[in-house]
């Protein structure tokens, strides 16, 4: 299905002779011609993002038929459906002080979890945020791993560590390490990166092992730890989410990038046979890398074009926060280019690259006021663009689209994986609560996304099945999991 915006790329040449055409005409002709340009560019652009229910069924059983190309063989197609080497999922006996470091977002993260088994559970947990510079994110492996071991050992310092937890001589502290990229897993505690993506592109990490580089950054910092588990944001979720709900069964990102993970029957996993054939394995998916009929524009195209990571994780940058404000932002330029959108010139600011973020973008396709005073003030503080009501509905409308786009196609990829747990399960059908916990701020804050997402499921699945589906929004549960699975997976 080729959805491309063939026929409405207006180039400065079009512009420039409807421009001579319309200096013939009244002024108030030369208005509707601008605003009809206007509509068209937003017509086009909604048609090209709907997703009908017959649209995204065939979206679902893409991926479903991708995932199953991606269990059967290493690197078989768009999803990598990574063996995480996860096959015992916490079971509330862990006991011990256990940290976890979470690479992968906008920021980094440290925690400490004191975990005091079956009946103490979660003692307390304390954690620090720390942005991570733009520079680093391009830079070395040396220079990021630094930084990571240094605020590591800051955060160490300052802590208030209670007898019982005191290390015993010999020992090392045990971290979760979770790092957000596609990793070509080799056991639970190594890992090669297998590409980068959210903007991230660090060099001098090819053919090594992600623990090996940290563990080396850690003992370069003086710290006495050591990494018993790498493990994905995803299955970090899964992992903090099952050890509170034993009905979880998928743990979904939906932030800066997105990604989900699922408990599937090693006996359905054929790239897995020679190792072991019995029990469950957490696979990650790697959804982000999905790249079939997807729905894409002109705009997604010349974004995609414009990325560090050309080509790659396409469904990743039609459904999660990296990209959607600046989708929408690349839509509005082009209604301003070709209709003046907000008036004869363009906004300085709608020209820059993400100058539009999620969250804005958002927020405007939220404002409930009748006259999108919202969008008004937004588009006044992020673009300095003063619109009037009309134009305060089309960007509505713009917002919408993208939203809408990004949540059902979110939603298309939880069915698929879903569907695979009920062939192997038959959880659904036998009345079982299924739960699917959603990490990450683009579903956390906004309610029409969620909305939008929940639909697409219920509209693929039926009442039926979906009645058994429980969406919990987790807030911050990967690095909790990492620590969980770090004691899981202690050496001591
Ligand atoms: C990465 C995943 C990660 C997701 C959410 C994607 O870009 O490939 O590994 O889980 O972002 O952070």
């Amino acid at each position: 299905m080729s959805l491309m915006f063939a026929s409405l790329t207006f180039t400065p040449t079009t512009l420039g002779s409807s421009f001579t055409i319309s200096s013939r005409r009244s002024n108030s002709s030369v208005m509707s011609a601008l605003r009809s340009n206007s509509c068209s560019v937003l017509t086009t652009f909604q048609k090209e993002c709907d997703t009908p229910t017959p649209y995204l069924r065939n979206v679902a059983d893409a991926i479903a038929d991708d995932m199953l190309t991606g269990l059967a063989v290493e690197g078989g197609r768009d999803l990598e459906m990574i063996l995480t080497y996860v096959d015992a999922l916490p079971s509330g006996k862990e006991e011990g002080l256990f940290y976890a470091l979470d690479l992968g977002g906008t920021n980094f993260r440290v925690h400490s979890v004191q975990l005091g088994g079956m009946k103490e559970r979660v003692i307390a947990t304390k954690s620090e945020t720390i942005s991570i510079p733009q520079e680093l994110k391009i830079g070395t492996s040396e220079e990021l791993f630094g930084f990571i071991a240094s605020k590591l050992a800051n955060f160490v310092a300052k802590e208030d560590i209670p007898a019982r937890f005191r290390l015993e001589q010999g020992r090392k502290r045990e971290i979760g390490f979770t790092f957000s990229f596609p990793v070509n897993q080799t056991s639970i505690d190594s890992g090669t990166v297998i590409q980068w993506t959210k903007g991230f592109k660090v060099s001098g990490m090819e053919g090594k092992n992600v623990v090996a580089c940290l563990n080396e950054a850690m003992e370069a910092h003086g710290l006495n730890m050591r990494v018993s588990a790498l493990v994905n944001d995803a299955v970090g979720t899964l992992a903090g989410a099952r050890y509170l709900d034993e009905d979880v069964m998928m743990g979904v990102i939906l932030g800066t990038g997105t990604n989900a993970c699922y408990v599937d029957q090693k006996d359905a996993i054929p790239k897995l046979q020679s190792i072991s054939s019995s029990g469950t394995m957490v696979i990650n998916t790697e959804w982000g890398g999905f790249s079939k009929i997807l729905p894409r524009t002109i705009f997604d195209q010349e974004m995609d074009e414009a990325s560090v990571n050309r080509g790659e994780h396409l469904y990743e940058k039609m459904v999660s926060g990296m990209y959607l404000g600046e989708i929408g932002r690349r839509v509005l330029l082009q209604m301003c280019e070709s209709s003046h959108l907000f008036g004869q010139s363009v906004p300085v600011k709608l020209s820059i690259p993400f100058a539009l973020s999620t969250k804005d973008l958002c927020k405007m396709q939220e404002d409930k006021t009748d006259d999108l005073l919202i969008v008004g003030s937004i588009l006044n503080k992020s673009l300095e663009v003063e619109a009037n009501l009309e134009a305060r509905r089309r960007v509505s409308e713009v917002c919408d689209a993208v939203v809408k786009r990004g949540g059902r196609l979110a939603g298309a990829g939880i069915v698929a994986i879903v569907e695979k747990i009920e062939k192997d399960t038959k959880r659904l059908s036998s009345g079982q609560r299924t739960v699917v916990a959603i990490d990450g701020i683009l579903y956390g804050n906004n309610p029409l996304y969620q909305m939008y997402l929940q639909d697409a499921v219920v509209e693929l699945l039926g009442d039926k099945l979906a009645s058994h589906i429980d969406f919990k929004h987790t807030k911050d549960l990967s690095g909790i999991g990492a620590a969980l699975l770090a004691a899981t997976n202690s050496i001591y």
